[in-house]
């Protein structure tokens, strides 16, 4: 369904992407111009590594394209998309009794062009790229959903129990399109801040997708919002210390915000009394207070987990804390929308 003005396009998006990074010295190599083609949009996608080295090329393809529909998106409006991901709405799957299912509203999505991406799609998208997710259970269910979508439902499967071994890390690939995943364990902030400072920083390579998400453990074990508040701001430090200059790209960032807690569901007493709603504010307040997220000029877009978790209600959770697979493959099609609209200009 690719028209003729949209090959045009593309050539054209060619010469705009690669002359300038030609001139830059840039590996073409790793750069990827792909099509995602829909009923409603023909979209140009460029692999997600690759947005991060030309942060006016934006404005560059728009204005070099006749676009398919009316009125292209600015990118002003592709901000607005992405401020608007979250809005999805909740209903009863069908058939009846198969749990609860997401959705975006038609009009939204047809406006900012979301959708949820095929397994083709995905692997697309994030060919040739290393995906890194640290963090508690919540990150553990995350990569769970990303490898329902980017394996095949018997290795997804076989990856499960070995993904699930208590306290550890996990790594898969999709050798076929070059794409690691790397789960790491990682309950608390000081996990996270060594990875960053340490781990991260004297590796060859970063990863291009980075999600980070904890406070869930310490909630329990420690119980104090504004130390956590404290560690949220060193997190971001060295976030931002690993957003070095070009040409090193820096990773996509995402944070994984906390669920929404049923605290007489919760399966500890310990649980049931440092885990409350007076707490879960308390920590939610710290993460909007600390200047860790991007609509507050740090480094991280939220995936909000909260918000989902509580338009999905209680039929999605046994345990009060985690979340049934559904939830966190809305808050996993959010993400990826989110970096195709990051990494792209639709046409
Ligand atoms: C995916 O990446 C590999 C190398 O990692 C490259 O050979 C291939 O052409 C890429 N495919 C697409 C569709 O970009
Ligand atoms: C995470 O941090 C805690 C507290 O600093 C430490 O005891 C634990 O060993 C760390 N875990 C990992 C996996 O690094
Ligand atoms: C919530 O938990 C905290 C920490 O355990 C406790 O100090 C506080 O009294 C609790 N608040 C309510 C309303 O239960």
């Amino acid at each position: 369904m690719v028209s003729a003005a949209a090959q045009v396009g593309v050539l054209a998006a060619c010469v705009v992407l690669f002359v300038p990074m030609g001139l830059a010295g840039w590996h073409l190599s790793r750069n990827k111009v792909l099509f995602f083609s829909g009923a409603l949009f023909v979209s140009l996608a460029v692999g997600v590594h690759l947005s991060p080295y030309l942060p006016s090329l934006p404005h560059l393809l728009v204005s070099s394209f006749h676009p398919l529909r009316p009125a292209a998106p600015s990118s002003s409006s592709s901000a607005s998309c992405i401020s608007v991901l979250h809005r999805v709405s909740w209903a009863d799957a069908e058939p009846h009794g198969g749990g609860r299912a997401w959705s975006w509203p038609p009009s939204l999505a047809a406006t900012c062009g979301f959708a949820r991406l095929t397994r083709d799609d995905a692997s697309t998208l994030l060919n040739g790229s290393w995906v890194m997710v640290a963090g508690d259970s919540q990150a553990r269910l995350l990569v769970l959903a990303l490898l329902r979508l980017l394996l095949d439902p018997a290795a997804a499967a076989a990856a499960e129990p070995e993904l699930f071994r208590r306290h550890s890390d996990y790594h898969a690939a999709v050798p076929a399109r070059g794409i690691s995943v790397d789960f790491i364990w990682a309950p608390f902030e000081s996990n996270l801040t060594r990875l960053l400072r340490e781990d991260l920083r004297l590796a060859p390579r970063t990863p291009d997708v980075l999600v980070l998400g904890s406070g869930l453990w310490h909630m329990l074990h420690v119980t104090d919002a504004p130390q956590y508040g404290e560690a949220l701001a060193s997190i971001a430090d060295a976030a931002n210390s690993l957003r070095s200059p070009l040409p090193v790209p820096p990773p996509h960032m995402f944070w994984l915000g906390l669920p929404r807690l049923v605290n007489p569901m919760l399966n500890t007493d310990a649980k049931k009394e440092h885990m409350n709603d007076t707490m879960l504010q308390a920590y939610d307040r710290e993460v909007d207070e600390r200047c860790i997220l991007r609509r507050d000029g740090g480094p991280f877009r939220l995936l909000d987990v909260g918000k989902l978790s509580r338009g999905c209600e209680q039929q999605c959770t046994a345990d009060g804390m985690h979340y049934n697979g559904v939830v966190y493959d809305a808050v996993m099609h959010i993400m990826l929308n989110a970096l195709v609209i990051e990494s792209q200009q639709r046409i």
